[in-house]
C-alpha cells in the first residue's frame, strides 16, 4: 500500500468513512485513527500498531455532545475539567455506554475520551458522523511520533494516508484522569501539568502504574540503551560512543549532545523531547545518557517519559 502525506481533510474523511485508517495530527502526538464504531477498523488499529488487545484506545471527538454519546454520565468534576482544558491534552476515563465496542476499551467498563485541539483534526472530527479511536501512531513500545515524518518512517506501507499538521505543539501525550471513590486519580502524566488540574479541582492522586498500560515498563523507549544520570554514567564510555541529553547543559568535548530547552523553557523541552530522542537513537553510538529536567510543570511528565525510556536499558548495559 502506498502511504501519502498531505493536508487534505476531505481525503482523510473519505478514507475513514470507508473503514480505512488515517494518521492524524493532534497537539500532543500523532494518532493512528479509525472509526471507533467500526469493529474492523478498530481491529486493524491493533494490528498495524502491533498492540496487544488488552491495551485500550482513546476515543476522540470534537464536542461535549460527542463525549456524552459515548459515556453513561459525566460527573461534575469531569465537566469542570472539560470546560477548562478541552479542547486540549486532557483524557478522561468515564463509564462507557454499552453501544461502544468492548474492543475499544479492552473490556473495561470505562472509556477514555478526549477532545483534541489541533485545528486540522477538529475540522476532520466535525465532518465525521462517528468518533475516532486513536492510539499514538508508533509501533507498540516505541517513542510516540510528533511529526508526520515520524509516522511515515514507521507506518509507511501500512496505512493509506497521513494528515500532516506539522510538528505537535505540546509533544507529550495527554494527561489521563479518572475518578474513583470520590477521588480524582491521574493515570498518566501528560500535556496538562498536575498543578493546573489541582488548582481547579483540588487534590489529585497520582497513580500511574495501574489502569493505563502506557505504563507498561519499556514504553516510550528508543532502541538504544538510555541511561539516567550523565555524570554517573559517562565514564563508562568513550566520548564519541554516547549521546548526551539534558535540559540545557553543555558538556565539553562531547561530539553528540542535545539540549531540550536552550531557552530554558519547559514547553520547549516537552515539544522537542520525542523528536530529539529519535534523532539520538539514529546516531552511531552505544548509548544515550540523559539527565532529568527540573521537576516543575510539564517537567514531571518529561521525567516520567525519560524514566520509562530508560527502563529496559538498565538490563542491557
Ligand atoms: O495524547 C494522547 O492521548 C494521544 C493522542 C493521539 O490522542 N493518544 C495516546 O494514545 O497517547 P495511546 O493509546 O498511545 O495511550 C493511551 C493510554 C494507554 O496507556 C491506554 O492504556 C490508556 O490510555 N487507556 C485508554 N483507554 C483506557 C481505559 N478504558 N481504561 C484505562 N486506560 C485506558
Ligand atoms: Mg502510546
Amino acid at each position: 500500500m502506498k502511504t501519502e502525506i498531505g493536508c487534505d481533510v476531505t481525503k482523510a474523511k473519505e478514507l475513514l468513512e470507508e473503514g480505512k485508517l488515517v494518521a492524524i495530527p493532534t497537539e500532543t502526538v500523532y494518532g493512528l485513527a479509525g472509526n471507533a464504531l467500526d469493529q474492523k477498523a478498530v481491529l486493524e488499529i491493533f494490528e498495524v500498531k502491533n498492540r496487544p488487545h488488552f491495551d485500550p484506545l482513546i476515543v476522540h471527538t470534537h464536542s461535549l455532545e460527542g463525549i456524552a454519546a459515548c459515556v453513561k454520565e459525566i460527573p461534575e468534576r469531569a465537566l469542570l475539567l472539560l470546560w477548562h482544558f478541552s479542547p486540549g491534552p486532557l483524557t478522561l476515563l468515564l463509564p462507557k455506554k454499552e453501544t461502544l465496542s468492548d474492543l475499544v476499551t479492552a473490556n473495561s467498563p470505562l472509556v477514555a475520551v478526549r477532545i483534541p485541539s489541533h485545528p486540522l483534526v477538529l475540522q476532520l472530527l466535525k465532518t465525521l458522523p462517528f468518533p475516532l479511536a486513536a492510539p499514538s501512531a508508533n509501533p507498540f513500545g516505541y517513542i510516540s511520533p510528533t511529526t508526520a515524518q515520524h509516522v511515515f518512517a514507521q507506518l509507511q506501507g501500512k496505512i493509506p494516508y497521513i494528515l500532516d499538521g506539522k510538528a505537535a505543539e505540546i509533544g507529550l501525550e495527554s494527561t489521563i484522569i479518572g475518578f474513583h471513590d470520590n477521588k480524582t486519580i491521574l493515570y498518566r502524566l501528560g500535556g496538562i501539568p498536575v498543578e493546573a488540574i489541582e488548582a481547579l479541582i483540588g487534590k489529585v492522586h497520582i497513580q500511574p502504574s495501574t489502569a493505563a498500560p502506557g505504563h507498561l515498563q519499556n514504553h516510550y523507549a528508543p532502541r538504544k540503551p538510555l541511561l539516567l544520570g550523565i555524570k554517573e554514567n559517562r565514564d563508562r564510555f568513550e566520548r564519541n560512543q554516547v549521546a548526551l541529553l539534558s535540559f540545557n547543559s553543555f558538556f565539553e568535548k562531547y561530539p553528540y549532545q542535545a539540549q531540550l530547552a536552550p531557552d530554558g523553557k519547559m514547553r520547549t523541552a516537552a515539544a522537542s523531547l520525542f523528536h530529539t530522542m529519535r534523532l539520538l537513537d539514529e546516531l552511531p553510538i552505544q548509548a544515550i545518557l540523559a539527565d532529568f529536567v527540573p521537576e516543575e510543570g510539564l517537567g514531571l511528565a518529561i521525567n516520567d517519559r525519560l524514566f520509562r525510556a530508560s527502563f529496559k536499558m538498565g538490563h542491557s548495559v
